[in-house]
């Protein structure tokens, strides 16, 4: 046996070495060759406050601003917002406090069984540069001061895009709300997201208003599919959208890998085609790496940030329009992209998903979605390759070495292509707990986000049409093509 075992091992340190490039090539025009093309939306990369804490974000934490303006100044325009969560579903609009948000809370970290929000959470919402999705109470059954809230969202934010009405309904049995008192399930909830919807937006005199969905539990049982199903063209005509939420959760391992992370957005392709088919946009509404607010030992994590990369364009080729990943309670957030004094380390793959994604009017993928290694490319709106963006996502932990992965692109012009790394020490890196992770060369600063040290381009020479580049192990590139 000895012998022969000699012979395998000496094979496979041979594959290993000369382990081939994975080969991509660049269509010269969007919508050609054998691909599948999805919109890219103005800013597709977007954040969801949870209700009760979106005020202390944009008054009590330095970095909000700052983080989200360094997206603007990648693709024009402000990135997209939405407030809400288990908390929107616990609030009561109460016309007569000044104040943003009242509630009280034994510990910091809680978030507030109950509270009430006034007219200046619209003001202090209508300040944003982007767009807004609030999302108001269905949960306690008090139709009336909904509606009361809805008209002061609506008269008080010039920048709403929609309004929800509750928060992951398939919760409110376990959560004990009252409108799910007696019996409740998703043919019961749609009835329910139906009849207020009509309600409500009736109320508003106002067409296209409502985010409608908004469940956690995966589709088919619970989703758009299912809820278009039992709408008519009276709630139709109130809807602007769909939305469902998503937290794949499991290991930094499993969580990057980027055929898992395809066959997740898998899930919810007949939901997405069955918004479309009703002319209606489909976002991720709330959504981030592991539920709960996050895992310490998976969310804060370099492989996360790679996670949210990979999600998010995933997504958008999924023809998902907007993925807003969530933000809970200030400083008992393990996914949050930032704090009121450290980074996160998803918030370099999110930053390196927007610069991807700038400007473009579509995009495509030129891998299947089996394999560990992906690669996008964005078209402007001439229909040009704009960029390409290249992903390892297998594992590297920190210690033995990193392996590598050719990645082969043809189709390219001219001589040289510029390419800008996203890098870490690991995967397992934390930039909160001193990680190093980089893009282009540049980190943003803990506590005011801004973005510091020198741009950072890579050279990579074009013979032939074609380049090669090696990328490590958790490691990802964005490629200019022009
Ligand atoms: C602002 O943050 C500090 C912690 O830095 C906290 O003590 C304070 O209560 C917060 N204020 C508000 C209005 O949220
Ligand atoms: C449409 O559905 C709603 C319930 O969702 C119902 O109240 C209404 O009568 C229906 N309208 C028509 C024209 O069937
Ligand atoms: C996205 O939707 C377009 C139609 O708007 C369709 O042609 C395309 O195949 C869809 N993309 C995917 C990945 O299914």
């Amino acid at each position: 046996m000895a012998p022969f075992f000699g012979h395998v091992i000496a094979a496979l340190a041979g594959v290993a070495s000369t382990a081939s490039a994975v080969t991509f090539t660049i269509p010269s025009q969007a919508h050609t060759g054998n691909y599948k093309y999805a919109p890219v939306d103005p800013a597709p990369v977007g954040v969801s406050f949870e209700f009760f804490a979106f005020p202390s974000y944009f008054t009590n934490v330095t970095g909000t601003t700052q983080c989200l303006s360094n997206w603007k100044d990648l693709t024009g325009v402000w990135p997209p917002i939405r407030i809400g969560g288990t908390t929107q579903d616990r609030a009561q609009y109460d016309a007569t406090t000044a104040a943003y948000v009242v509630y009280t809370v034994s510990n910091a970290a809680d978030a507030p069984t109950s509270l009430t929000f006034g007219s200046s959470f619209m003001t202090l919402a209508a300040q944003y540069g982007g767009s807004v999705v609030v999302g108001l109470n269905r949960g306690k059954n008090n139709i009336q001061n909904t509606i009361n809230a809805a008209k002061a969202t609506v008269g008080g934010v010039k920048n709403l895009l929609a309004i929800e009405l509750g928060n992951e309904p398939e919760y409110y049995p376990s959560n004990g709300q009252p409108i799910a008192a007696g019996s409740w399930s998703p043919s019961i909830d749609a009835a329910s997201q139906n009849n207020w919807a009509i309600s409500v937006g009736s109320a508003l005199n106002k067409r296209d208003i409502i985010q409608a969905g908004n469940s956690n539990d995966s589709p088919p049982k619970w989703g758009a599919a299912e809820l278009i199903a039992t709408q008519n063209a009276t709630v139709k005509q109130y809807i602007h959208n769909y939305a469902h939420h998503n937290y794949p959760g499991g290991t930094i391992t499993s969580l990057m890998s980027h055929s898992r992370i395809s066959s997740n957005l898998h899930i919810f392709d007949a939901d997405v085609a069955a918004a479309l088919r009703e002319g209606k946009q489909y976002v991720f509404g709330e959504t981030n790496s592991v539920s709960g607010g996050g895992a310490a030992a998976v969310s804060p994590s370099f492989g996360a940030a790679l996670w949210t990369m990979d999600y998010v364009l995933r997504a958008t080729y999924s023809n998902i329009s907007r993925t807003y990943f969530h933000h809970g309670t200030v400083g008992n957030c393990q996914y949050c992209f930032w704090g009121r004094y450290s980074m996160g380390a998803p918030y370099y793959g999110a930053y390196a998903a927007t610069a991807f994604m700038a400007n473009a009017a579509s995009l495509t993928a030129l891998d299947d979605g089996t394999s560990n290694y992906a690669a996008y490319v964005t078209f402007d709106s001439a229909g040009t390759p704009l960029r390409a963006l290249l992903y390892n996502s297998d594992y590297y932990a920190g210690s033995g070495t990193r392996s590598t992965q050719s990645f082969e692109l043809r189709g390219l012009t001219g001589t040289s292509i510029r390419a800008k790394r996203l890098t870490g020490d690991s995967a397992v890196a934390r930039v909160d707990q001193g990680g190093k992770v980089a893009f282009g060369g540049q980190t943003f600063t803990d506590g005011d986000c801004k973005i510091s040290g020198s741009e950072t381009f890579e050279t990579l020479t074009v013979s032939g049409g074609q380049a090669t580049v090696s990328i490590k192990a958790s490691e990802a590139l964005l490629v200019y093509l022009k």
